[in-house]
């Protein structure tokens, strides 16, 4: 650390006039310089900078300082990051390292706990904060509750709070930065009135923003709730309702409950799942995913029952699956939330229910894509039918998918045989859609051509040159067989025998000698032998390392492509679609492995 003399040395380097001007324009007044105040918003200048005492200050907003403390509040940085970008700024050595990660939003805090503090003895000490109470009380929280989560009130429209935080020596710029005050024409006022407050808090457990529901009018046109603006401790992609609170529960419990909102956070609270917490009105985002993931790797969703908490619980699994998280929902009865549903049947209830109600992502989705439609219009059946087909086939288990035919002809009232032949024609009709090919070289997905029949009379070239290698000495020829082996399928049918010969061969004899190795063959082998050495001799080359490990390559991968071409005749001539399914289901399977074979060869 820097002593003070260090430190003192560092500011007393520093031009004001010129740091100051870096950031706004100045003009000479006299001894000293005027300009616009950076820190609020003004018209005539009221920012006035002293070369002779080293300071910067506004006298409509008291913000500024010495030369440290002017770039803390402009670059909003703490004490010590502003002491080394002035030692910079100044050309001085700085060599003080922080140990201490230092939270430069300390300050914004302490006004965010000032207006906590604040808008409780609101609630607790006026009239309106009896009515408030009332309200929560009539939705079921009791006292320990209202206190647990600190509810308070804001008073009525007006500047009371920046009164307060005005006596407590807080600056104009800083009330303004945090979101509880804004200046109009030619004053300070309250941003939050006649709401019941719900205080935000960070990770750590400081205060950073306010949620704010009407309880006491019922103007449509009214927002419900209004939520603090984006500020600088307050990113509502980031923010996470309840978690300081509910971080150590989620730990023991192993689990994280995510709502929809903070009255379902409470809901469940009371009802003693106390590893609950909601996002501010906004989607689940990825950010705050990984930030629970630092505590669980299993998410429970439970969003409103009805249409929108469905399309967002589809969502929210997306995220959480993107992350590798295990993941529960719960589906509330009769669209409900809840907080709804504690209302109604109570907390013992609501957990009971919970509980014993957890759906993996496979049922809930099965239960939404069934739940209350109209199976007497045949395009709800379709859209039922279709939804459901696109989940299970992304089932791997065959049991489970299985299962869920069995179901799924139950409901709808089909034959199982019938929802099996829908099934795997949707199966089929993606497969052809979309069926990707890799390209050889670039990896890329192809657009689908089905493998070429191979003529079984004629070989092929890399097969042919394969022999080549294999022929001229037995190092190089088991060194082949070491490399194909199990990916002999790659070879044609008859040229599998022969390759087998071969080996036979070498395991006998040192030397390779074309008229004892025939010796070996069959007739049709001979004729076959015969055409693979025309071949050679057509296309003679000298013996080339990379060429030969281009023909193992490519009949390592040509195993696939053999083997699905097997796959597409069976396709093709039978009628059994189960059967059908099962070898589209291969051709994919083999594809991905001849793609991944690819890829690790040529890493
Ligand atoms: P909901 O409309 O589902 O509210 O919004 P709720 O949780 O059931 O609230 P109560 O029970 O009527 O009090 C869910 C969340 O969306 C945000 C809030 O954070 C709320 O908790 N929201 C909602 C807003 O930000 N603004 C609004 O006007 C409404
Ligand atoms: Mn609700």
């Amino acid at each position: 650390m820097l002593n003070q003399d260090e430190i003192q040395k560092i500011i007393d380097a520093t031009d004001i006039v010129k740091l100051v001007s870096n950031y706004i324009k100045l003009e000479k007044n006299g001894k000293n310089y005027k300009g616009l105040c950076p820190f609020h918003s003004e018209d005539t200048p009221s920012f006035v900078v002293s070369p002779e005492k080293n300071l910067a200050h506004c006298f409509g907003c008291g913000g500024g300082g010495s030369p440290v403390k002017f770039l803390e509040q402009i670059e909003n940085i703490s004490f010590m990051e502003a002491l080394e970008k002035l030692a910079n700024f100044n050309g001085i050595p700085f060599e003080a390292k922080t140990n201490t990660k230092i939270d430069n939003n300390t300050k914004y805090y302490k006004i965010m706990q000032i207006a906590v503090n604040f808008y409780k003895k609101v609630f607790e000490s006026t009239e309106e904060g009896l009515n408030a109470k009332e309200y929560l009380h009539q939705r079921g929280l009791d006292d320990d509750t209202i206190n647990d989560f600190n509810i308070g009130l804001s008073p009525k429209p007006g500047d009371t709070l920046y009164q307060v935080l005005k006596e407590s020596k807080i600056l104009e710029l800083d009330m303004s930065d945090v979101g509880l005050v804004d200046k109009g024409k030619n004053n300070y006022y309250d941003l939050f009135s006649n709401r019941i407050m719900f205080p935000i808090y960070n990770e750590d457990g400081n205060p950073i923003g306010f949620s704010a529901r009407i309880f006491n009018n019922n103007d449509k046109n009214t927002a419900k709730y209004i939520n603090s603006r984006e500020t600088l401790i307050y990113k509502k992609a980031n923010v996470i309702f309840n978690l300081q609170n509910a971080k150590g529960n989620i730990l023991k419990n192993k689990r994280v409950i995510l709502h929809e909102g903070q009255m379902d956070v409470i809901a469940s609270y009371r009802s003693g799942l106390k590893e609950a917490i909601c996002t501010m009105g906004t989607a689940l985002s990825i950010n705050q995913a990984k930030l629970l993931q630092k505590y669980t790797n299993h998410a429970i969703i439970c969003y409103d029952g009805d249409k929108a908490g469905i399309n967002a619980s589809l969502k929210a699994i997306n995220v959480f699956k993107s992350l590798g998280f295990i993941i529960h929902l719960v589906l509330l009865p009769n669209g409900m939330d809840p907080d709804e549903y504690v209302l109604k049947y109570g907390t013992l209830a609501y957990k009971e229910y919970f509980l014993s109600n957890l759906l993996d992502t496979n049922q809930y989705r099965f239960k939404v894509y069934t739940e209350n439609k109209n199976l007497n219009d045949s395009n709800i059946v379709n859209q039922v039918k279709n939804n459901c087909f696109s989940l299970i086939a992304e089932i791997k288990s065959h049991t489970e998918e299985e299962d869920y035919l069995n179901r799924l002809s139950k409901l709808l009232n089909a034959s199982i045989d019938a929802i099996k032949n829908d099934y795997y024609s949707y199966k089929t009709n993606i497969y052809l859609d979309t069926n990707q090919y890799y390209d050889n070289n670039t990896y890329e997905p192809t657009y689908p051509t089905y493998p070429e029949i191979k003529p079984v009379t004629d070989c092929s070239d890399y097969e042919a040159r394969l022999f080549q290698y294999a022929r001229s000495s037995r190092t190089v020829a088991m060194r082949i067989e070491n490399e194909i082996s199990e990916f002999i399928e790659g070879l044609s049918t008859i040229g599998q025998y022969i390759w087998i010969k071969l080996i036979d061969y070498y395991n006998l004899n040192e030397i390779y000698i074309d008229e004892d190795f025939i010796k070996m063959l069959s007739e049709e082998q001979v004729n076959y032998y015969v055409l693979i050495l025309e071949k050679i001799k057509k296309t003679i080359a000298p013996f080339d390392d990379k060429d030969l490990e281009d023909c193992v390559e490519k009949i390592r991968t040509n195993k696939f492509d053999t083997i699905n071409h097997e796959l597409v005749g069976k396709i093709i001539s039978t009628d059994d679609v189960t059967k059908q399914s099962r070898y589209i289901d291969d051709i994919f399977k083999n594809k991905r492995n001849q793609a991944e074979l690819i890829k690790k060869r040529r890493k």
